[in-house]
């Protein structure tokens, strides 16, 4: 790979900004969305392959609009601005923006003028999709039109002696229909990258980046059982070896199997230092009697902290705290007015961070979307059924037994649980789904099994498609399939009388029941 063969994408605050980031991603270049302030020095000094501007919801003309250094588009690095991008470039280099008295949105048709690299193997015409209010009126000194639309006079404009474009129109989303390839040219035609990023080779950088910040010494990460957890100590183990010990704490409202499966992977197959501790007892009891789902949560919270705490502190000169933090948690924290460094939020997947510990963050996968923490965990030897597990909620079962946490209703959700996961499997659904799990209700209902009147529990299925977790639908799952968990739950699991289906999407209703 050729040396910083980076995109960087100065973020204006677009709904779109972090799809640019995968588009370029998807061509094997490293992208990275960084704030729309950095100065033009710091860019010099990271000298990147190229610039994209992004789109945001900002008027050129409103006060306090984000602007960008203006020295960014004389370092004779390739520049593109998209939407609000384009109309700042034209600003700042002297050409009009007239603010717009309707929003332009939706499916236009693009048409060419003469010939752009950034249109390589694009139709003449082809439909683009547009998202703004102003717009640009008159091109900078050194420009050219090469396209417009319907209702947009400049859909796209370029000086192709300093590399300086400009599209009107959104080539990240999917409504562009040659959205991928111009994001493609730019990257290829204009700024000549190679497109050898990919894992494999991120495997070798992370891995000497991590042995140069932690300089032999010694690292604790806490395994949660996900699948950032468990990619950020394979990578960590790969780069330090030994130099990492992973805690793994069982809080007592874990799936069935899963602190054996977590132990014998980590401990056995890849020999990393594992110190497991079970907790179950101290969790389980302090929540006894507790029933209000926050209190719930804060419980489990403060208790991870401090058995983590405990189990750190009785290792040698720990310097630095490893977590599985990915990139859309990093990206949430860029804002367009703050420091993105300065402002990364912490992880909470495993319980939130022990404050007092004062230990150093170590964060390798803070630049990985989940995809590729995906396939990073292939690449370092994880089984699949680890690297596409679906999330799990750090206080767990906790949060899925409606009420009071009892031992004897964990016992019952983890084994009615277990069969719905091994029938959704077996279906081929299991992996498809964003998640798919039971829930314990603690009603009793009336019925019938044999001669005898039972009178038992009720377990819910829940099972939903969703991108991101924010909204999601429920998933029709086959009748027969229902059918099939529904009987088996209902002969195998003593307690339960009672399975019901939850057919509501979110919003209104939650993809947890608590
Ligand atoms: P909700 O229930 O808010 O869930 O629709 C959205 C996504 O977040 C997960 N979730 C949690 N994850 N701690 C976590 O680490 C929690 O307290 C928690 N609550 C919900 C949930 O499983 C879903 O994927």
């Amino acid at each position: 790979m050729k040396q910083n063969e980076t995109i960087l994408i100065f973020d204006f605050g677009s709904q779109y900004t972090q799809l640019i980031a995968r588009r370029i991603r998807e061509n094997h270049i490293y992208s990275q969305i960084i704030s729309c302030r950095t100065t033009a020095e710091d860019i010099r000094q990271i000298a990147p392959a190229g610039i994209i501007l992004s789109g945001g919801p900002a008027s050129v003309y409103q006060e306090n609009a984000p602007v960008c250094d203006p020295g960014i588009f004389h370092l004779g690095i390739p520049v593109l601005g998209i939407c609000y991008g384009m109309q700042l470039t034209t600003r700042l280099l002297g050409g009009n923006v007239q603010r717009g008295a309707a929003r332009e949105y939706g499916k236009a048709v693009l048409k060419q003028e003469g010939v752009s690299a950034l249109f390589l193997n694009v139709a003449p015409e082809s439909t683009v999709w547009m998202s703004h209010g102003d717009k640009v009126t008159g091109l900078p000194a050194g420009f050219q039109r090469t396209a417009w639309s319907g209702n947009t006079e400049f859909a796209a404009m370029e000086n192709t002696a300093r590399r300086i474009y400009g599209i009107q129109f959104h080539p990240e989303v999917v409504h562009t229909e040659y959205g991928k390839t111009i994001l493609k040219n730019f990257c290829f035609a204009v700024c000549h990258c190679s497109g050898e990023w990919n894992m494999t080779s991120f495997i070798e950088t992370a891995s000497e980046e991590i042995r140069e910040k932690t300089a032999g010494q010694n690292v604790i990460l806490g395994l949660s059982g996900g699948v950032d957890s468990s990619v950020a100590a394979a990578l960590i183990h790969h780069a330090i070896g030994d130099n990492l010990t992973c805690i793994f704490v069982n809080n007592g409202l874990l799936r069935k199997n899963e602190a054996e499966r977590v132990k014998e992977l980590f401990g056995g197959t890849f020999h990393i230092p594992l110190r497991y501790v079970d907790a179950s007892d101290l969790f389980l009891d302090r929540l006894s009697g507790v029933t209000e789902p926050e209190r719930k949560r804060k419980i489990i919270g403060k208790t991870f902290v401090e058995v983590f705490d405990r189990a750190a502190s009785g290792l040698e000169n720990v310097v630095f705290l490893a977590q599985g933090t990915t990139y859309p948690d990093v990206i949430e924290s860029i804002s367009i007015d703050g420091n993105p460094s300065a402002i990364i939020k912490s992880h909470h997947n495993v319980g939130g961070l022990p404050e007092t510990m004062k230990l150093k963050l170590l964060e390798p996968l803070s630049r990985l979307f989940k995809d590729e923490v995906r396939e990073l965990g292939r690449q370092l030897g994880l089984p699949e059924e680890m690297v596409m597990r679906q999330p799990f909620p750090g206080p767990g079962l906790g949060v899925r037994i409606l009420g009071e946490v009892k031992r004897e209703n964990l016992n019952i959700l983890r084994n009615a649980d277990a069969i719905i996961v091994e029938e959704m499997k077996k279906a081929g659904l299991y992996y498809k789904v964003w998640q798919t799990f039971g829930v314990f209700l603690p009603i009793r209902s009336v019925g019938v099994m044999g001669d005898e009147r039972t009178y038992d529990n009720v377990i819910a299925i829940r099972s939903v498609e969703s991108q991101d977790g924010m909204t999601a639908d429920w998933v029709k799952l086959p009748y027969e399939l229902l059918d099939t968990i529904s009987r088996r739950i209902v002969n195998e699991v003593k307690g339960v009388n009672r399975v019901v289906y939850d057919i509501t999407s979110k919003p209104p209703s939650t993809i947890e029941w608590e």
